[in-house]
């Protein structure tokens, strides 16, 4: 049987990386992005591993994409296993000056479109025997630094609305858990100093693929006893315990 999985903001940093290691380890991915460059150039790769994977063209802020985009992933892969709602922008701007307009845009970005996507490939997993929703929090959920409002706003939001959304869906065994990623380093990971890699409990800084084995476990069947979870993966930064001496 074929798995196919669904993922926003899959045209670079975790999304991309993400969909890489599903072909890989024998799922097909439908990726999601309104980046049109970056999104063939990626398709490009993961055509390289799993020829049958899509890219879908879709603004996460309009509920009428995300409507199409999950019919065209369903309708052109013939199902739908696996949601990862990965999409997301920040801002960050003292909430002096942080427009209606900024908060609305983030809000939709980040929070909006989860529980839309979330909605939608909810309709076809539960007609076909149930399935896996991940959605891609923050530590910044938990932690602050200043002028993150609209961003933290939002990824509190999810860990919330994945608990709410675990309830929901949980006859129709569509399990629903959120990830909460530390640093994760997308760009040139040599570039790095030894201080940001120190500072971390597991001392270095995350990678993409650290999140990407997270889902794939997550997205395994036998692993369906856990729902409505926020699983952190920060290399311990939320758990030290930081004093100035
Ligand atoms: P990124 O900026 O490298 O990639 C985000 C992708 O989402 C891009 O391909 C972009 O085109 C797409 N996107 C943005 N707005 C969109 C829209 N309206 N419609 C369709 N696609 C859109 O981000 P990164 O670092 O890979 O992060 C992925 C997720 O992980 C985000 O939700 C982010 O908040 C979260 N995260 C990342 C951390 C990190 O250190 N990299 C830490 C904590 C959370």
């Amino acid at each position: 049987m074929n798995k196919i999985v669904l993922i926003t903001g899959a045209a670079q940093g975790i999304g991309k990386q993400t969909a890489i290691d599903f072909a890989k380890a024998g799922w097909i991915p439908s990726l999601i992005d309104f980046d049109q460059q970056e999104l063939a150039k990626t398709l490009t790769e993961v055509h390289q591993i799993e020829p049958k994977s899509i890219s879908v063209h879709c603004d996460v802020k309009n509920p009428n994409e995300i409507i199409k985009a999950v019919l065209e992933t369903h309708d052109k892969l013939g199902g739908l296993n696996c949601v990862i709602n990965n999409a997301g922008i920040s801002k960050w701007k003292s909430p002096y000056e942080l427009s209606v307009d900024e908060w609305d845009e983030i809000i939709q970005t980040n929070l909006r479109s989860v529980f839309l996507f979330s909605r939608e490939a909810a309709k076809y997993m539960s007609k076909s025997g149930g399935g896996s929703i991940i959605n891609m929090a923050s530590t910044r959920a938990f932690m602050s630094e200043p002028h993150s409002e609209a961003y933290a706003a939002t990824k509190g939001g999810i860990v919330a609305l994945t608990h709410a959304l675990a309830a929901s869906f949980a006859e129709e065994h569509i399990t629903v858990n959120s990830i909460s990623p530390g640093w994760i380093h997308t760009g040139d990971y040599s570039r790095l100093r030894k201080i940001d890699h120190e500072q971390h409990l597991a001392k270095r800084v995350g990678k993409p693929s650290d999140i990407s084995r997270a889902c794939l476990f997550l997205a395994e069947p036998d692993n369906n006893f856990i729902t409505g979870e926020n699983i952190m993966i920060d290399g311990g930064m939320t758990r030290k315990m930081i004093y100035e001496h």
